[in-house]
């Protein structure tokens, strides 16, 4: 599959390793080619192409956006008619003063997301646990794999980002719309408070044990 990032840092530059591996295709839509975290990515896994950002996007069967929660407008809206159509997996977090929600809780970051970008099929992953478990994902114990929440309002978009999680060893839990992000942008803010603040270890994941049937 085609892939492209738009962020490639800490958390682009883990999933990104993470992809290729998994035997896709990876560019970085940089607005920068020359910067630190591109430069950095493309000299641990040389496969990795660098194009501009309308090029990585155009080209792309899936994005992903891994750019300060900050930037996401600046870094989507010259890019939204690329994007109509397109799958955006929204790994970005908004958070504020004192590890509150940034926005302040009265709606989610990935609805600004979807209106920087109107077209795309946004769906939100890979947003509820530290960068630490990106590259790798967390060793699965016994049939209980690592489980990565996601959500998105399109069925289709989310059948993909599910398989993509399920290559790179997460069980994919659904947890609904889009509307739901609002309650996993509050799952990352009690993660980083478990683990950057109480010392947790950051491979803290939480699982979905298997139902009977
Ligand atoms: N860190 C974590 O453990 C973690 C976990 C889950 C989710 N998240 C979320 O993931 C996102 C990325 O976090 P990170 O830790 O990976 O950040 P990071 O290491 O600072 O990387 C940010 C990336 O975004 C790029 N960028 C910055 N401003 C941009 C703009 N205006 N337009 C396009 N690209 C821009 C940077 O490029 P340059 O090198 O050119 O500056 C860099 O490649 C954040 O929203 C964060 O909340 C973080």
């Amino acid at each position: 599959m085609q892939i492209a990032f738009l962020g490639a840092g800490q958390v682009g530059g883990a999933l990104a390793v993470a992809l290729v591996r998994a035997g896709h295709a990876v560019t970085v839509g940089a607005r920068d080619a020359a910067s630190k975290s591109v430069r950095e990515l493309v000299a641990r896994e040389r496969s990795i192409a660098v194009a501009t950002p309308e090029a990585a996007v155009q080209a792309a069967e899936v994005v992903f956006l891994a750019t300060p929660f900050a930037a996401v407008t600046e870094a989507l809206a010259p890019l939204a008619s690329q994007l109509a159509g397109k799958i955006l997996v929204d790994c970005t977090n908004p958070v504020g003063a004192g590890l509150t929600h940034g926005l302040k809780s009265e709606r989610s970051g990935s609805e600004v997301v979807q209106a920087a970008a109107p077209g795309a099929r946004v769906v939100k992953a890979f947003t509820i646990y530290g960068f630490e478990n990106f590259e790798r994902a967390p060793a699965a114990v016994g049939i209980v794999r690592p489980g990565m929440f996601f959500c998105g309002n399109d069925a289709a978009a989310k059948s993909t980002v599910a398989t993509l999680l399920t290559e790179l060893g997460w069980d994919p839990v659904d947890v609904g719309g889009l509307a739901q992000a609002l309650h996993l942008e509050h799952m990352t803010l009690l993660w980083i408070r478990m683990v950057r603040v109480g010392g947790a270890s950051a491979h803290t994941v939480w699982s979905r044990l298997p139902t009977r049937v």
